[in-house]
């Protein structure tokens, strides 16, 4: 990663710590950060300044980032193979952000749609932060010389903000910042939630039973499945009216690795019941190293710790290279 004469481009993600990674976050994007770190210079990192725009508890907030990290490295994010780490602990991210901030305009961000829905949910508390929150997300990309940002729908929108940023400086101090792309990965299955089928499967969705965490026990995942929300009629097949059936079968076939026809040959003839614990059972079989791996690691307080701080100063080493530079294009003082 660190050998910059190699041409391999630079893919940058990141998450933030709020409820806990889920099957649909394993499925849609953790699984193919995986792939990435083989064929990409990797830098994943825990957003954790990013979840403080909204007010967390901050017992819970700490172990909230924590067991994402171990998660992460228990779902097979390798420290040998990409760069992972805690956002907070490389200071060059909110240094970045200063000088960023005095390149955007006010009206750029407060258009942001999810700074407007956010708003609206949080009237309480619409900090400077909530605001200037894409911001950061550009210091964290253009601080890497990023080329691709697998992103969702959702933040499309925020990277064209990133890109705009990193145009106007270039064009206004020359050449300073790669301007990066949006990476659209091959197919990764869309999830929905196990309550209502409709919409998205949310890694913070307050319904327990909406969501799988990658590591609930087998017990649990076997019960939320159950509790599934299905269709009327009794057939297993993929359809537009029958959008639980269709989300189980999909989740199925992505865990088994089988081809959507495939797996409704298989349960021909069969019961939503037995069908719904199939698919449980399944999924729970298939988390079980991830599960274990990640009992392990999070009563590892010293290997997380070792690893967190290798890969800050990997990061950080990195992201200086860019922030020098970027001090000097505006002319900050440098002896
Ligand atoms: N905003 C992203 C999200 O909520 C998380 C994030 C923060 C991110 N910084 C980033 C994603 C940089 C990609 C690149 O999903």
């Amino acid at each position: 990663m660190e050998n910059t004469t190699d041409n391999k481009k630079t893919v940058l993600s990141g998450i933030q710590p709020t409820g806990t990674i889920t099957l649909g976050n394993y499925l849609g994007a953790v699984q193919n950060w995986q792939r990435m770190q083989e064929d990409f210079n990797s830098v994943f990192f825990i957003a954790d300044l990013h979840a403080l725009t909204v007010r967390r508890e901050p017992a819970e907030f700490r172990q909230t980032s924590l067991d994402f990290f171990a998660q992460y490295l228990a779902c097979g994010l390798d420290p040998e193979k990409c760069i992972l780490y805690f956002q907070s602990h490389v200071r060059q991210h909110a240094e970045l952000q200063w000088i960023l901030n005095c390149n955007t305009y006010v009206g750029e961000t407060s258009r942001m749609t999810q700074f407007k829905d956010k708003s609206a949910k949080h009237a309480d508390n619409i900090n400077m932060g909530l605001m200037d929150y894409p911001v950061l997300m550009a210091a964290d990309i253009l601080l890497y010389q990023t080329d691709l940002v697998p992103v969702g729908i959702d933040q499309k929108q925020h990277l064209e903000l990133t890109r705009d940023i990193a145009i106007r400086f270039n064009n206004r101090y020359g050449e300073t910042f790669t301007v990066p792309e949006a990476y659209i990965p091959k197919e990764g299955a869309k999830i929905c939630s196990l309550q209502d089928p409709t919409a998205k499967m949310s890694k913070s969705d307050p319904d327990q039973n909406a969501s799988v965490s990658i590591v609930d026990d087998e017990a649990t995942i076997v019960r939320k499945f159950k509790r599934a929300v299905t269709d009327s009629g009794n057939e297993i097949c993929v359809r537009e009216d029958k959008p639980g059936i269709t989300n189980l079968i999909n989740i199925y076939s992505a865990i088994e690795h089988k081809a959507v026809s495939e797996v409704e040959t298989e349960f021909v003839g069969q019961g939503y019941g037995s069908f719904k614990i199939a698919v449980g059972e399944a999924v729970a079989a298939a988390f079980k190293p991830v599960r274990e791996a990640y009992h392990t690691l999070i009563k590892d307080k010293g290997q997380l710790s070792a690893i967190a701080k290798n890969g800050a100063e990997r990061a950080a080493s990195l992201a200086e290279k860019t922030l020098r530079k970027v001090k000097k294009r505006v002319g900050l003082v440098a002896f």
